[in-house]
């Protein structure tokens, strides 16, 4: 079990104007009039909410709040009004980014007890994880908190019931225990650190584990990862994590884990070089999803593969113009050693093929490219066949968590071109950065292999603050693996 349920979460059936809490907050959405239980609310309140309305204090766009003070005309201290937006957008998505809007208004003016009603029902679990995401506190260092604010407790106003919020708890807290992981500075979470937390997962939900050192790596000629992993004084870890749920198929995951990423001799610049500290964000998300596993049990087999290593320009590091034989045969040069994501993921891929995947997902921080491309709003995806990419674009539709593929035409292949190797790690001629990134990976997937790419060097951390949640780690992919996995359940 999840052990740390730190909120307390319950429901009510109870009318609105009748809950004690420190705030009540109800949805309303663009043009909305309070109409049945918001009604009965706005009468308690001798029409505090349809006043505020009608004098355009609040208008109901997206995030947009009010908070209005009850004046001890109900039990609770104050009506938090929170725009819903346009009625008829409105998805799951908007449903757990505006009860995010909610939460972080409530926790900076001091809520406690907050009780949150939404008319549509059956979005309780993406309210339950809008809570959740939204109270995640980024200042994980700060001797003095500054919003110390913190929801204690939680009432979902409609019929919550056990299996959706234990669901939504699960899946939450996994979210914030992966974003806290990514949160954590590279001289904190080492991938010493990150196969300390495989260890507890895998002895907790007894999946069996492989850890191999550098040296153990390099012997089972896994020469991609150990090429990156000897820049780095660090030592590094090859991990890979099984749980047999039995069926046909087996999903492999596989996440890339560079716990820092300087760029190694091709270095970064240093602005901004500190926030290469996320390039782990794949890995720490397929550590969270296999904890979801874990407690969920699925009727399918799950193979996680998680090379773990740092990416620095140390005395013994990889150069440009080197080769590497990775796992699979296949020979890289080495034209960009920045260009270490693909390396690594190379000999992971290979992995979870030698462990039986029939149907493939790595998740990786790779390319500056995707930013260009999408910014922060959404993840590149690519893959084979068609049917998988629709597969896991759906995942990620029903997960709230925005995809946008790309192509990749059988001409991409030059972007591989090397002089001395089998392919190169960097194309000979600028463009095509996300693809390029693609269709290296692609190399060390066997054709009857479903496969596909997400993309999250964009999505997994954000530069800036939104209405819903602090800037930072994001934890994204792991609620599009969950979704992935129950829609893999299903079919099987
Ligand atoms: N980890 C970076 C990609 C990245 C950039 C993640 C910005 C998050 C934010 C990756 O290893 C990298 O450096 N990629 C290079 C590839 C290039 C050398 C072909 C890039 O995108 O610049
Ligand atoms: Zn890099
Ligand atoms: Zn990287």
């Amino acid at each position: 079990m999840v052990k740390f349920e730190l909120m307390k979460i319950n429901s009510t059936s109870e009318k609105l104007e009748k809950i004690h809490t420190d705030a009540v907050a109800v949805i309303l959405f663009e043009g909305e009039k309070p109409s049945g239980k918001i009604a009965d609310l706005d009468k308690a309140l001798s029409n505090a909410i349809s006043e505020t309305i009608r004098l355009g204090e609040f208008k109901g766009r997206l995030y947009e709040t009010t908070s209005i003070f009850a004046h001890k005309k109900i039990p609770s201290t104050r009506v938090l009004l929170v725009g819903g937006g346009n009625k008829n957008e409105f998805d799951s998505r908007l449903a757990r980014n505006v009860a995010g809007a909610g939460v972080k208004r409530a926790l900076k003016i001091g809520v406690k007890k907050l009780a949150i009603y939404l008319e549509d029902e059956g979005r309780y679990e993406e309210i339950i994880e809008g809570v959740y995401l939204a109270t995640f506190d980024p200042g994980l260092y700060k001797t003095k908190k500054e919003d110390a604010g913190e929801i204690e407790e939680l009432t979902i106003v409609g019929k919550l019931n056990d299996e959706t919020k234990k669901h939504a708890i699960v899946v939450s807290e996994s979210t914030n225990w992966v974003r806290k992981m990514i949160n954590e500075p590279a001289n904190m979470m080492t991938p010493a650190k990150m196969v300390e937390e495989a260890r507890i997962i895998a002895k907790e939900y007894k999946f069996k584990l492989e850890v191999f050192n550098e040296s153990e790596a390099g012997k089972k000629g896994m020469g991609a990862f150990v090429g990156i992993a000897k820049g780095s004084e660090e030592p590094s870890y090859f991990v890979a994590l099984e749980y047999r749920g039995g069926g046909k198929k087996t999903l492999g995951v596989v996440g890339k884990g560079i716990t820092f990423d300087s760029g190694g001799i091709s270095i970064k610049p240093s602005e901004k070089m500190h926030e290469m500290k996320m390039d782990m964000s794949g890995a720490a998300a397929v550590l969270g999803f296999m904890k979801i596993v874990g407690e969920v049990r699925p009727k399918i087999n799950v193979v996680a593969a998680l090379p773990l290593t740092e990416n620095l320009p140390g005395g013994r590091a990889l150069k440009p113009g080197d080769v590497l034989k990775s796992f699979s045969g296949k020979t890289i040069e080495i034209i960009n050693t920045d260009a270490e994501g693909r390396v690594v993921l190379a000999d992971g891929l290979s992995y979870v093929v030698k462990l039986g995947a029939t149907h493939i997902v790595d998740l990786a921080t790779l390319t500056g490219a995707v930013i260009v491309a999408l910014g922060d709003q959404a993840s590149g995806i690519l893959g084979r066949p068609k049917s998988w990419v629709e597969q896991v674009a759906d995942a990620a539709k029903n997960a709230g968590e925005r995809v946008w593929q790309f192509p990749i035409y059988p001409e991409h292949k030059e972007l591989l071109k090397s002089e001395v190797a089998d392919i190169a790690n960097i194309p000979p001629k600028k463009g095509a950065g996300v693809i390029a990134g693609a269709v290296f990976l692609q190399e060390f997937v066997p054709e009857k292999t479903s496969w596909v790419h997400l993309d999250i060097a964009g999505t997994a951390w954000l530069d800036g603050e939104r209405p819903y949640l602090s800037r930072g780690p994001t934890g994204v992919g792991l609620r599009t693996l969950v979704k992935l996995m129950e829609g893999m359940e299903r079919e099987s």
